[in-house]
C-alpha cells in the first residue's frame, strides 16, 4: 500500500478539498492542544503534509513521518514554499521511537483513516504501541478511523466522486470500499476524458478493518490509560451502530 499512496502522490494532494478541511478540522485540534498544553506534535501518517503544516503556523513544533516517500518529498516542498519549519521523516507508524526518539511530543496524531493501512492487526496494536512509546508522559493521540463495524457489514461502499487534475486533464475520482472477509479492499478509480473516450486507471489497497471496540483494546494495551470516543471532530458521541467515523482520543 505504500506503493498506492507513493504513486498517486499528487493526485492525493489535490482531491481533497483542503482548506474546506483544514477548516473544519481544525478547531477541534486546536482545543485539545490548548486544554493538554501541547506545544509538539508529530503526525505519523502525515501524507502531503498539510496537517503538520497547519499545526506548524499555529506555533507548535510540528512534524510529520509517512512511509511514502512521494509523500514525505511533497510535504518537504510544501513546507519549503511557505517558509515553516517542519521535520519530515519516512517512517512506518510501527517504527516511530526508531524513527522520533522516545517521549519526545506532546501530541500524535494519525487521520485520514491512515491506521487502517497497517497490514495486520498486530501492526495496528504495534503502531498505537509506538505513538505511545515517542509521547511525553500525559501526552494524547488522536486517531481517525472509519467505523468499520458498521461499514464491513455493507459489503460494498462507494464514496462521493472526487475531481482532480492530471497532466491537465480533468479527472474524476472514485473510491469504493470492498469488504471481503478480513480486509477490505480500497478501489481508487480515476477517469480522465479524452477525445473519444475515456482513460481509466484502477489502483487497490489492501485495509485492516478493525473496529471500535478492538482499537480501544489495542490503545489501552498500549498503555493509554484514558481513552474516548468520538463520531467526528464535531465532539458527537460515538454510536457503533450508527457512526460512519471513529475519532479516538487517547491519553497517557
Ligand atoms: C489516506 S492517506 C492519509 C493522509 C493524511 N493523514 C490525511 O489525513 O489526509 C494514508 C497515508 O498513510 C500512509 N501510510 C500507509 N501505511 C503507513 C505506515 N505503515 N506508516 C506510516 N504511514 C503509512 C500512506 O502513505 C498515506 O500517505
Amino acid at each position: 500500500m505504500t506503493t498506492f499512496f507513493n504513486d498517486f502522490t499528487a493526485l492525493y494532494d489535490q482531491m481533497f478539498p483542503w482548506e474546506a478541511r483544514l477548516r473544519r478540522e481544525g478547531p477541534f485540534f486546536q482545543r485539545l492542544f490548548e486544554a493538554r498544553g501541547a506545544r509538539s506534535v508529530l503526525d505519523c501518517a502525515c501524507g502531503p503534509g498539510r496537517h503538520a503544516l497547519e499545526f506548524a503556523r499555529w506555533g507548535l513544533a510540528a512534524a510529520g513521518s509517512d512511509l511514502a516517500p512521494n509523500m514525505v518529498a511533497a510535504a518537504e516542498a510544501r513546507a519549503r514554499e511557505a517558509g515553516a519549519v517542519v521535520e519530515f521523516r519516512v517512517a512506518s507508524f510501527t517504527e516511530l521511537a526508531a524513527a522520533w526518539g522516545p517521549a519526545r511530543f506532546d501530541a500524535v496524531v494519525c487521520l485520514g483513516n491512515s491506521l487502517t493501512l497497517a497490514p495486520t492487526d498486530a501492526d495496528v496494536a504495534r503502531a498505537l504501541g509506538e505513538m505511545a512509546a515517542v509521547l511525553k508522559p500525559g501526552g494524547v493521540a488522536v486517531v481517525h478511523i472509519f467505523n468499520w463495524d458498521k461499514l464491513a457489514e455493507e459489503g460494498l461502499r462507494i464514496m462521493p466522486a472526487l475531481a482532480a487534475k492530471m497532466d491537465g486533464r480533468d479527472v474524476t475520482l472514485l473510491r469504493l470500499f470492498h469488504h471481503r472477509g478480513e480486509v477490505i479492499d480500497l478501489h481508487l478509480v480515476a477517469m480522465a476524458r479524452r477525445e473519444g473516450g475515456v482513460d481509466t486507471q484502477i489502483q487497490t489497497a489492501a485495509q485492516r478493518p478493525v473496529g471500535p471496540d478492538r482499537l480501544v483494546e489495542y490503545a489501552r494495551t498500549a498503555s493509554f490509560a484514558e481513552v474516548e470516543r468520538y463520531a467526528g471532530y464535531d465532539l458527537a458521541p460515538f454510536d457503533p451502530a450508527a457512526s460512519e467515523q471513529l475519532v479516538l482520543v487517547a491519553a497517557k
